[in-house]
């Protein structure tokens, strides 16, 4: 029904061009677009967006600044602008950014905006400088902003501790994934990869990788990270893009897919997908806010992160089609996937009020990176036919629910995650609203990690009444680094492994102020490693699992830390 309506208008639309019976107009649009070009991750080196990267971002601001904020009314019957959205000083209402916390996250969020919203003294904004009860002092002079008018953009980021982490890369910290990727490496399908491309794997090392790659990293299960380091490498170094064959190059690129859409696009597994559900989630509820909220919000709704969302997205979203084959690969560094809200209204109704739900449809796009051959084209949704530009915005709305997540508590649940905001969703206290069934997903592992955050609460309740009533201090211990926090877990910090690990019925306490540290990553999970733990759980010895140190440590910086095998606080400075 929804369908044939909506052909109808389709068929308005196209037959009264020139009387403008219908109008479109976009009332908000979610952007998820992968960072741009930053150093490879194999490296224990800061994992940083490069300056081209940067200019990747800028460009790809750009473009959509001409898209949403200067177009103007065209002849077809509306404009992509967005709705009642301002067009030269940024207005923090207007949009939201969200963006994982890695550096090159983060920097791709700026150098985005940078070009969606340029400085506001560049020669052709000079005349919103400026800004009403906001740039002029008293004395009559107007201020601009440093760096011409640099506009700052309100960038939110999502640590492993904050919970909104789970959204903008669900499969990050889910063990549930981790599980999977170890099965993953224990079946005939990976075998058969792993076996037929050591020969070409075992090759490239000898002629490019030796100097980075360990040669038991060099295989199948690293496809993906042996690409991000010949990507980098053949756009940075001229020895390597002179030598390899663009044929070898291709191979690297076809396995590292392969191995990446078997991780993260299986639609039957509600594991494996789990990133392109948490994403799908934030888009229905994005759309949803914007519509309860009038358009005043979530005009523009940019979220900057890893691939691993996207791939999972198109893989639910039915884009992947062997028309469509562009959706099995990795996506390009700096590429976008965009889902437009639209509405279409008669423009003799006059009514300039928001429009209805019923009047508003949905639209998807990809932006396969950012270089001058790159270009927005339209997918149909839920592998409809390519006639089918967009959907009603109810049908999107269904079609979202059949794989998107209810809540925090079923990526917990799913994904059988410890992370410190998890037991407050499970429905493991003991408030009256908690369900018994609710418990049923608990792991003893996670019981034992929440009996110790309570006996910690407990030790920090005491503490703190103690700072209150003695004044204690807590004795800072300077430089003290992670590697030697590490030491209690031995030097083999698994990818398993999550940020919290707390033994049962852990002792004291100690509060640490831990020294920033440039080399931080919240990277995807090393592969060699799993497969190692695979290797050896077969050999029934685990325990003794024999891999590179880290490349991930296990605590956030710049935060205090519990350490709760330290000794008991000491009380060190008497006020
Ligand atoms: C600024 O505004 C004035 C008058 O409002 C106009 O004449 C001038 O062309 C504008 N300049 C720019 C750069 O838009
Ligand atoms: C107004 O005050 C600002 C800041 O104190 C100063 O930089 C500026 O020169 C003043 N302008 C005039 C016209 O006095
Ligand atoms: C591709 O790499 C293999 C080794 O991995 C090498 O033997 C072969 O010559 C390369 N092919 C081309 C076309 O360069
Ligand atoms: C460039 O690539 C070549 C061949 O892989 C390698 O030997 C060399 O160290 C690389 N140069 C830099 C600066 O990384
Ligand atoms: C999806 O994952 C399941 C196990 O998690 C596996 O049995 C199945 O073969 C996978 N499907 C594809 C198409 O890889
Ligand atoms: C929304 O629908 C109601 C009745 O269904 C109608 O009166 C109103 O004008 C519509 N609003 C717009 C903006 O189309
Ligand atoms: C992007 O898509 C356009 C149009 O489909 C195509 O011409 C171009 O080659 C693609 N670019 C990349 C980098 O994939
Ligand atoms: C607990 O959950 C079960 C099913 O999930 C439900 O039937 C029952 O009514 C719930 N009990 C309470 C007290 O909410
Ligand atoms: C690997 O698979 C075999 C059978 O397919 C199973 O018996 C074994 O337990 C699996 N090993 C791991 C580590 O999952």
């Amino acid at each position: 029904m929804a369908q044939i309506l909506f052909t109808y208008v389709a068929v308005l639309l196209a037959l009264s061009k020139p009387s403008v019976a219908f109008q479109q107009q976009v009332l908000s649009s979610f952007i998820y677009t992968q960072h741009g070009d930053r150093t490879p991750l194999y490296s224990r080196e800061a994992h940083v967006l490069t300056p081209y990267g940067a200019r990747q971002m800028y460009n790809a601001g750009s473009r959509f600044r001409s898209r949403y904020l200067t177009t103007t009314f065209n002849s077809a019957g509306g404009t992509t602008a967005i709705r009642d959205i301002s067009h030269y000083q940024l207005n923090p209402d207007d949009v939201s950014i969200l963006a994982n916390n890695d550096q090159f996250n983060v920097a791709s969020a700026q150098a985005f905006m940078q070009g969606l919203y340029p400085p506001l003294a560049d020669a052709a904004n000079l005349n919103y400088t400026q800004m009403a009860g906001i740039s002029d002092l008293a004395n009559g002079t107007n201020i601009v902003a440093p760096l011409n008018g640099y506009q700052y953009p309100p960038v939110r980021t999502a640590s492993s501790y904050d919970l909104n982490s789970i959204w903008i890369d669900g499969a990050a910290d889910c063990p549930a994934w981790t599980q999977r990727l170890v099965e993953y490496y224990n079946t005939s399908d990976f075998e058969f990869l792993y076996t037929s491309t050591l020969a070409f794997y075992q090759g490239l090392g000898d002629d490019f990788l030796s100097n980075n790659f360990a040669p038991n990293d060099l295989g199948y299960f690293d496809s993906y990270y042996i690409w991000d380091y010949l990507q980098y490498e053949y756009l940075h170094n001229s020895t390597l893009r002179n030598t390899i064959s663009s044929l070898n190059m291709t191979r690297a690129k076809i396995f590292a897919a392969d191995w990446v859409y078997a991780m993260f696009a299986n639609r039957t597994d509600p594991v494996k997908s789990i990133s392109g559900r948490s994403l799908a989630t934030q888009i229905l509820s994005t759309f949803n806010n914007a519509i309860q909220m009038e358009g005043q919000t979530n005009k523009l709704n940019l979220w900057f992160g890893d691939f691993s969302p996207m791939v999972s997205f198109a893989a639910l979203a039915g884009l992947t089609s062997n028309q469509n084959a562009i959706f099995y690969n990795i996506p390009p560094m700096g590429s976008s996937f965009v889902i437009e809200l639209f509405s279409m209204v008669a423009d003799d109704s006059s009514t300039s009020g928001f429009p209805n739900t019923s009047d508003m449809f949905v639209r998807f796009f990809f932006q396969n990176g950012t270089d001058e051959y790159s270009d927005l084209v339209n997918y149909p949704l839920f592998g409809r036919s390519p006639s089918s530009e967009y959907v009603s915005y109810s049908e999107f709305v269904s079609g979202l629910s059949q794989f998107s997540l209810s809540g925090v508590r079923e990526w917990c649940e799913t994904c059988g995650s410890y992370s410190i905001f998890c037991p407050a969703y499970t429905g493991v206290d003991d408030s009256p609203i908690s369900n018994s069934s609710h418990r049923r997903g608990l792991s003893p592992t996670v019981a034992g990690v929440i009996g110790a955050l309570v006996a910690l609460a407990v030790v920090a309740f005491v503490f703190v009444l103690l700072m209150l009533l003695a004044g204690f201090r807590v004795h800072r211990k300077e430089g003290k680094k992670r590697s030697s926090i590490a030491g209690f877990k031995g030097s083999q910090k698994l990818a398993s492994d999550q940020d919290l690990t707390l033994p049962k019925g852990g002792a004291g306490a100690t509060v640490l102020s831990t020294e920033p540290e440039t080399s931080k990553g919240h990277e995807r999970v090393g592969s060699w490693e799993l497969r190692e733990q695979a290797k050896k759980k077969e050999a029934g010895q685990m325990g003794a699992v024999t891999s590179p140190p880290p490349r991930r440590s296990s605590y956030e910086e710049d935060e205090v830390h519990v350490d709760p095998y330290a000794p008991a606080v000491k009380p060190h400075d008497h006020v």
